[in-house]
């Protein structure tokens, strides 16, 4: 046996990977399971992006590297969203770092900034990678705790003022993935002068940005005047454009940010396929009506979750934003996995368990939209019945 690294010893299996064997071994057993645990959109993008994937992929010259931050018509396309959707202007060559999927631009934004002792500030609950990136660069997770009595925004008066002298980075994400907790503009405001303030690094992480409901229109925290100063914003066209698999995504702002951690990353992995980047563009400078109308089926499947759950005493509110809906699990159970568990082994339905995303998550359940309507309305109907 060769022992493993030491930085192994606070590596624990990825949430999903744990859940997913065990719903492999039901299913092998005969389970019908259904899944409504990863947000992974079941949904695919729309025809014209399609196709251009299928030309690109279709020309023999596009098959070799991509270059380790794209061409510059893909860079581009991110700088030219963030103008049309946001109105912010960045410069593509200075303040965008494409990324294969925001996951590892969050894992190696930790390992660009933290040493040993250096303290990361996390939403709690908050997505997993927040909190393993920063164990395994060795720095220390402080958790916000996100409360429904506070909209599901943190505290940030709450911070010790010994913790945010160490502190080197600030996690936000909204819309909120697992609360569906959405922020005004004036909250971004008041987290830029905060890490003006405290010299903190600003990290938005924005996803979700394009899954409003009901007229709702998420803002990016690089709107806040000045916020390039300090900030940086990951956005990703896995939940946007239905491009999970694709994996693409970008940091946006900052520019001394964003030269570190694009260094550091060319030691580590290289470019999108040139074929990602062209279906990149399509995607974020084409037709984006399409997104409306996806939304509506989210909406449909949203509205089935909250009834359903409501039925059986669940308490949720109605979702502004994100694919998910976050319910307090019903009075009988004491904790989320044993609700979970329940549902997975009788019910042959999987959700997550709020403690999955840290532990002011226990109570809670996150319900993920990206299967189709049928199969959530069949599950809604085995949860009451
Ligand atoms: C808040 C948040 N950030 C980042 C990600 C990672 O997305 P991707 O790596 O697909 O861009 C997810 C995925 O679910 C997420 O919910």
């Amino acid at each position: 046996m060769i022992s493993p690294s030491q930085r192994m010893s606070v590596v624990k299996p990825y949430v999903f990977a744990k859940l997913n064997k065990r719903k492999d071994e039901l299913k092998a057993g005969g389970m019908d399971i259904i899944a409504l645990d990863m947000g992974s959109p079941d949904l695919p993008p729309n025809q014209e992006i399609v196709e251009t994937l299928v030309t690109s992929a279709r020309n023999p010259n596009k098959h070799g590297y991509g270059g380790f931050t794209g061409t510059a018509a893909f860079r581009k396309s991110f700088t030219q969203y963030y103008a049309r959707r946001f109105g912010v202007d960045l410069d593509p060559e200075k303040e965008a770092l494409p990324l294969l999927g925001s996951k590892e631009g969050i894992y190696h934004t930790a390992f660009a900034y933290l040493n040993p002792g250096d303290v990361a500030l996390i939403p709690d609950p908050g997505y997993p990678t927040y909190t393993s990136g920063t164990e395994i660069a060795g720095g220390t997770p402080y958790f916000m705790p996100l409360l429904k009595e506070n909209g599901w925004l943190p505290d940030l008066d709450a911070i010790p003022a010994e913790v945010l002298a160490k502190t080197k980075l600030m996690w936000l994400n909204y819309p909120n993935n697992p609360t569906a907790g959405i922020a005004p503009l004036s909250f971004f405001e008041k987290a830029v002068g905060f890490c003006k303030q405290h010299n903190i690094l600003l990290c938005h992480d924005n996803p979700y940005c394009e899954n409003g409901y009901d007229g709702y229109v998420a803002p990016s925290a690089l709107q806040v005047p000045g916020a390039k100063d300090i900030t940086i914003e990951f956005f990703s066209l896995s939940k946007s454009h239905n491009m999970a698999g694709m994996r693409v995504g970008v940091i946006l702002g900052n520019a001394e940010a964003i030269k570190l951690i694009g260094m550091l990353k060319t030691n580590v992995d290289s470019g999108p396929y040139i074929g990602i980047q062209d279906t990149t563009i399509a995607a974020l400078t084409g037709d984006q009506e399409w997104l409306y109308e996806r939304q509506e089926t989210y909406k449909e499947r949203r509205d089935i979750v909250v009834a359903g759950l409501r039925a059986v005493g669940c308490e949720v509110d109605l979702p502004r934003a994100t694919i998910y809906v976050w319910a307090r699990i019903p009075p009988v159970y004491t904790t989320a996995a044993a609700w979970g568990e329940y549902l997975l082994e009788k019910k042959g339905i999987s959700l997550t368990p709020g403690t999955a995303f840290g532990a002011h998550g226990e109570g809670y359940v996150r319900i993920s939209l990206g299967t189709s309507t049928k199969r959530i309305r069949e599950a809604m109907d085995r949860i009451t019945a």
